[in-house]
């Protein structure tokens, strides 16, 4: 074995995070989860609220496509990224037909060019679940692992297949589901952005980047523009309206329509934003009391927490109960 790989697995026999639910099973369908929950989510959430209340709903690959759309986004509400839980809805529907084709259950393909093939499956999470479903001895690349490798190799703007290149060459193929997790757990809780502690790495010898590790890779400060939305509360009968998304954003939520201009007889009850990775939203909200019902669609407010909306939404719903 070569003398990294040696330290890296015994830094994560030690102090690697083994009780991750995710990491005792061999269930493909649970890991592909985790992997689609992880992608933009901290361990401690998924872990804490929506892992285990999500597989308790949807057991298997087959309920989970044969569930109704509507039910798999009331799982994943507050989560955010709700492209994600479509994706997940329609990677089972497709993994259901294509195992009716074949007379046996859904699973998903071992392959990482089919893995890549289906809705949501990107480069790094075809990686994750090969290795991790699969104990194929391919490397991943999320956002802890290339902090590693651009300070293992001091680099400082590195492409993407650059990257992509190293990992390949770095990865321990005699036992690449340790390997993986175990440079996942050396990124977040050694080789962190802030204040990275060198001394207990397992990497330190071959690093070449330890004497300024926070030189590297160079930040780029990402500057998020505001979107200004007026959001009319139409109440009728102590019932509020909402409809249901179908832009691309959101797409298939509940949530409060918004205005152009505000209505004259409305009453301004406050404002709240919420900050998504590409802009800042800022939702001034208004009070409407319709004499008739207008539009389709009215709920109670505990009829509203039984659908699936986003957290803005979630907040404006907050701001109106609070004001009554
Ligand atoms: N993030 C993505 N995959 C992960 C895993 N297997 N363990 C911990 N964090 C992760």
């Amino acid at each position: 074995m070569k003398n990294r790989h040696k330290q890296i697995q015994d830094w994560y026999k030690t102090h690697g995070r083994h009780n991750l639910p995710w990491r005792t099973t061999t269930n493909p369908y649970h890991i592909y989860l985790s992997e689609i929950m992880l992608q933009q989510t901290q361990v401690s959430t998924v872990l804490e609220r929506y892992y285990f209340p999500f597989l308790k709903k949807f057991p298997t690959l087959q309920a989970l496509g044969e569930a109704p759309l509507d039910d798999v986004l009331k799982m994943w509400e507050g989560l955010g990224y709700y492209n994600r839980a479509k994706n997940l809805h329609k990677t089972a529907q497709i993994l259901i037909q294509e195992g009716q084709t074949h007379g046996s259950a859904p699973t998903l393909p071992q392959d990482i060019d089919e893995l890549i093939k289906l809705p949501g499956i990107g480069k790094n999470t075809a990686h994750a679940v090969a290795t991790f479903a699969f104990k194929k001895p391919v490397p991943i690349m999320e956002a802890n692992i290339k902090r590693i490798l651009c300070r293992l190799y001091a680099l400082t703007t590195p492409t993407d297949k650059e990257l992509w290149s190293i990992a390949y060459e770095l990865v321990d193929k005699r036992n690449p589901f340790d390997y993986n997790q175990a440079m996942m757990d050396i990124g977040s809780l050694v080789c962190t952005s802030k204040n990275p502690a060198c001394a207990r790495c397992p990497l330190q010898e071959i690093c070449q980047g330890k004497e300024e590790p926070t030189r590297y890779p160079t930040k780029k400060k990402r500057l998020v523009p505001t979107r200004e939305q007026h959001i009319m509360l139409t109440v009728y009968n102590e019932k509020l309206s909402m409809v249901q998304r179908d832009g691309k954003f959101l797409h298939g939520l509940w949530g409060f329509p918004s205005t152009e201009v505000p209505l004259c007889a409305s009453e301004y009850i406050g404002e709240v934003t919420h900050t998504y990775t590409h802009f800042k939203l800022r939702c001034k909200v208004y009070l409407y009391d319709a004499v008739d019902k207008k539009e389709a669609y009215y709920f109670t407010p505990k009829e509203i927490h039984k659908l699936a909306i986003s957290k803005v939404d979630e907040k404006i719903l907050k701001l109106y109960l609070d004001t009554m």
